[in-house]
């Protein structure tokens, strides 16, 4: 099984342009079955969440392939509306198909996502969404068939604001009759490109960003180019790293308005942070220091998605730093692999203490997760000695690649077969 190996306690330094977003990408390439023609995705990732929505795209009938660096996909052919169970097992979020499929055929069929790392992965909202846009859904065997010979737009409150739920809101209403305004959406900026990318298709959307979103439906569709948004959690990933091992970073492609609340945090503890247009610079001796309590919430508040990561870079800081992980139920599963590391870390349901210890070992550790597993890459860094990390298919599914963008930081760090 490959391994990555980093040896870590060196400074890291030096300048990464950041890849394109997994959260954005996955719901535009599901986006893309509203229009039978052509889609042209650039600043794609290479990820394997990727090429397994490709899989999807293609069991639908859908022409989905690269050409050079752009993501073409052209829907036209599509002549399916069933998801099997192997594909459904490959990407829990390939329920956020479902809405689209919805939308273009009036039928939809899929296997229940099952749990995941981070506990079970519910899909009630979704399913609430789609029953008041019209939709009749019926479960067996663990089976979702869906049909919407006619979804008429209304006024719809999600009783909390679900990312993926609200994604499929939005997906599923681009196909009923008249307007549907969204209530209590959730605000994530990868939201925000997936309005963008709607709206380039000739989509009728507005208000991503806010709490309300409104969407006209059925209105004509057209090919459409669009550059996917930065990964604003690869880009706390990269800060993270050189947070803990010290040194500075450049980090190009990237909001600072998307990461606020991570760059916050990294300047608490010590960091010398700032930024432009598109970019940002952090600065660290590597000794950092604890902060006030860090709870996940959802945008604009702590990304969940970032929680291992900011915790990684915390495990040598002076004091002891509280973290309450409020968005999924088990998402400490890296805490185990970090004491292998040395590191000072207890757990209570959903509260995390850090205390900073003087220094971390390299070990033999393993990724739970995909953020869990970016956690370790962060410890890695800033860890004496060599440390190996396996199952690294985890982090393949959020990160290009990882052992560039850390070299490229001067890190020492190679795969293993
Ligand atoms: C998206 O997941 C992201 N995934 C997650 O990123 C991210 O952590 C999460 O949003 C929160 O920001 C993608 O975009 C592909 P939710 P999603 O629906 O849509 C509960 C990563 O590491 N819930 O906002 O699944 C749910 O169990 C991944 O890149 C229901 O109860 O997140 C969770 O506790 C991990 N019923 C909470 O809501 C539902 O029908 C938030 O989930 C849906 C969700």
């Amino acid at each position: 099984m490959s391994q990555i190996i980093i040896r870590g306690g060196g400074r890291l330094e030096g300048t990464l342009s950041v890849q394109g977003a997994k959260n954005s990408v996955l719901p535009i390439l599901a986006a893309t079955i509203l229009h039978p023609g052509q889609t042209v995705l650039r600043g794609c990732p290479r990820l394997s969440d990727v090429e397994a929505s490709i899989r999807i795209l293609r069991h639908l009938g859908c022409k989905a392939g690269w050409e050079g660096e752009e993501l073409v996909v052209d829907a036209g052919p599509m002549s399916r509306w069933d998801i099997p169970d192997h594909l459904m097992r490959e990407m829990r979020s390939s329920v956020i198909f479902l809405g689209a499929i919805l939308a273009r055929f009036g039928w939809a069929e899929l296997s229940y996502p099952g749990g995941c790392e981070l506990g079970p992965r519910p899909i009630d909202l979704h399913l609430a969404v789609l029953r008041q846009l019209g939709a009749r859904l019926q479960e067996e065997g663990g089976r979702l068939r869906c049909s919407a010979d006619h979804m008429a737009g209304r006024e719809i409150a999600l009783s909390i604001p679900s990312v993926g739920a609200t994604e499929n809101a939005i997906l599923a209403a681009c196909g009923a009759e008249g307007e549907t305004m969204l209530v209590n959406a959730a605000r994530e900026p990868e939201i925000g490109d997936l309005q963008e990318f709607l709206c380039a298709m000739g989509c009728k959307v507005r208000g991503a960003g806010s709490s309300t979103i409104c969407v006209a439906g059925r209105q004509p569709t057209r090919d459409a180019f669009h550059t996917v948004m930065p990964d604003r959690i690869v880009a706390a990933t990269w800060l993270a790293a050189v947070a803990a091992a010290g040194g500075e970073v450049e980090l190009e492609r990237v909001s600072c308005r998307h990461l606020s609340t991570v760059t916050a945090a990294l300047h608490e503890a010590g960091c010398r942070i700032s930024g432009g247009e598109g970019r940002i610079a952090l600065r660290s001796d590597g000794f950092l220091r604890a902060i006030a309590p860090v709870r996940t919430a959802p945008y604009p508040g702590f990304p969940t998605d970032a929680q291992a990561i900011l915790m990684a870079a915390l495990l040598r800081s002076r004091g002891a730093t509280l973290f309450v992980e409020n968005i999924f139920e088990n998402r400490y599963r890296h805490v185990d692999e970090l004491r292998r590391m040395g590191a000072d870390i207890s757990v209570a349901d959903r509260v995390a203490v850090v205390t900073g210890v003087p220094r971390l070992c390299g070990a033999g550790v393993r990724c739970t997760d995909l953020r869990g597993g970016a956690a370790l890459l962060v410890a890695g860094a800033a860890a004496e000695g060599e440390t190996r990390i396996g199952d690294i298919h985890h982090i393949r599914r959020g990160y290009e690649d990882p052992v560039r963008d850390l070299r490229a930081l001067g890190a020492d760090i190679h795969l293993e077969e």
